[in-house]
């Protein structure tokens, strides 16, 4: 949330030194709020809540529970997009608030299989892993779903009561937060807020959310076959090491992640096009790990949090801040970051210098990778898709 709030100061503090933004114009707000699809989604009324999966389910989609009605976390975190936001396209790489006109410095990452991510903890001193957000600053999905309701460039609620109040409104959910957490649970609001947020946990951490019915893991079971590009571009995964960090090994009974949940600089680069919609200064370093309050320590300086690659294909833009437009500029900026006149093929252009020089990881950057290998890798990634939004996969 600090970055969040850090982030709106800074817009407001543009605004109040320019007297003007982009959003002025009530034209161009047109073009970046495209509604969130809700299909097939039930009227809550009707709703037959007999778990917290459900209850949390319908809390994920209440536009109610946002200051104006306008947003859920399923607005940004579409259910029929992979939960990741498709209001933006691939063309902003943040956000857009309750309001229609704050906008984030961050890109919503996908809630499924969010919730494989583990608590968040240090490994050695150093070293970190795990927590939600792109830098962990909420340890687990509880903590984490008490962020958006009170954000003021999010979901934009004054304070707890009225989002306990909003609850209220609807006699299906008091009937249920009763039957699931107990006759006394409207009794303070920081008890039924601790429950809104419990639901909403326990509706992502469902398999509902996180499938595992991709074409990796039917190849996996032995169910399909991959193409040959497939093939190449699973060992071209390994040869380059993308798996030593993005993990293609299951765990136990739980299948592969393509994600350790460590904490890395990668080298990305600032998105200036982001920063001019949303008024955050050029200059403004996003350090990642080390911008949390509780940091202070320069060894931590441009980490961010490895995301799942699972469905990667249908999840774009990328990256924390949104930049890379397609997996195309992904797979090249990894195999050309460090060479010298290397193009991306999002703009055309060379890649700008990384947003943060220190602690960049080097065995990345000159892969000497081929177009077609590229390729390989890109067509091996579209496998890790779910099986329901391989309608997606254009
Ligand atoms: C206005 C858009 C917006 C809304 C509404 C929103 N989110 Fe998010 N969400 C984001 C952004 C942006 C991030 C990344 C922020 C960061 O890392 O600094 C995020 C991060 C997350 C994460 C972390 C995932 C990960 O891999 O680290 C989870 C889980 C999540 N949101 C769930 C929710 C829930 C639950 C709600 C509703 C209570 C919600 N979001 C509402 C935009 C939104
Ligand atoms: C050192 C560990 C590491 C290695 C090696 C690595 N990655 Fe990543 N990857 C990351 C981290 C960390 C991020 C997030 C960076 C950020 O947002 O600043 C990331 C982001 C990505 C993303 C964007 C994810 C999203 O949801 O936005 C893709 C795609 C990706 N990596 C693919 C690959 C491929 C393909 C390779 C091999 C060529 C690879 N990675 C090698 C750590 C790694």
């Amino acid at each position: 949330m600090y970055n969040f709030i850090l982030t709106s100061f800074l817009v407001s503090t543009f605004l109040v030194l320019t007297g003007c933004s982009s959003y002025d114009d009530s034209d161009q707000k047109e073009t970046f709020v495209i509604k969130a699809s809700d299909k097939n989604q039930i009227p809550v009324e009707e709703l037959n809540i007999t778990d917290t999966v459900i209850l949390g389910k319908a809390l994920f989609q209440d536009k109610d529970l946002s200051f104006s009605h306008s947003l859920s976390c399923s607005s940004c975190h579409s259910i029929d997009h992979a939960m990741v936001d498709d209001r933006v396209g691939s063309n902003i790489g943040a956000s857009l608030g309750d309001d229609g006109n704050s906008l984030g410095d961050r890109n919503a990452p996908m809630v499924t299989y969010a919730s494989y991510s583990p608590t968040f903890s240090s490994v050695g001193n150093t070293a970190f892993r795990g927590g939600q957000f792109w830098d962990g600053r909420a340890s687990t999905l509880i903590d984490q779903a008490k962020g958006p309701f009170l954000n003021d460039i999010e979901m934009q609620m004054p304070d707890i009561a009225l989002v306990v109040a909003r609850i209220m409104e609807k006699e299906v959910y008091v009937l249920a937060f009763k039957k699931f957490y107990g006759d006394t649970i409207f009794d303070t609001d920081e008890d039924a807020f601790e429950a809104l947020a419990k639901a909403i946990a326990d509706y992502e951490s469902s398999p509902e959310v996180s499938t595992f019915d991709s074409k990796f893991d039917k190849y996996q079971k032995g169910e399909v076959n991959f193409t040959d590009q497939e093939r190449l571009g699973e060992s071209l995964f390994e040869s380059s090491g993308c798996f030593t960090c993005h993990t293609n090994r299951s765990f136990g009974n739980v299948p592969a992640l393509f994600s350790s949940y460590s904490y890395h600089n990668i080298g990305v680069p600032k998105n200036n096009a982001l920063r001019l919609l949303n008024g955050v200064s050029s200059t403004y370093i996003d350090k990642g790990l080390s911008n949390r309050d509780d940091f202070n320590d320069t060894a931590q300086d441009g980490l961010f949090k490895m995301p799942s690659l699972r469905n990667i294909a249908v999840t774009a833009p990328y990256t924390h801040n949104g930049g890379f437009k397609t997996l195309k500029a992904m797979v090249h900026f990894y195999n050309t970051r460090d060479v010298a006149g290397a193009i991306n093929p999002d703009t055309n252009l060379p890649w700008e210098p990384s947003e943060v020089m220190t602690n960049r990881f080097k065995r990345v950057g000159n892969l000497k990778l081929t177009d077609e290998e590229e390729d390989a890798i890109i067509a091996f990634l579209k496998t890790l898709t779910d099986e329901r939004y391989e309608v997606l996969l254009k």
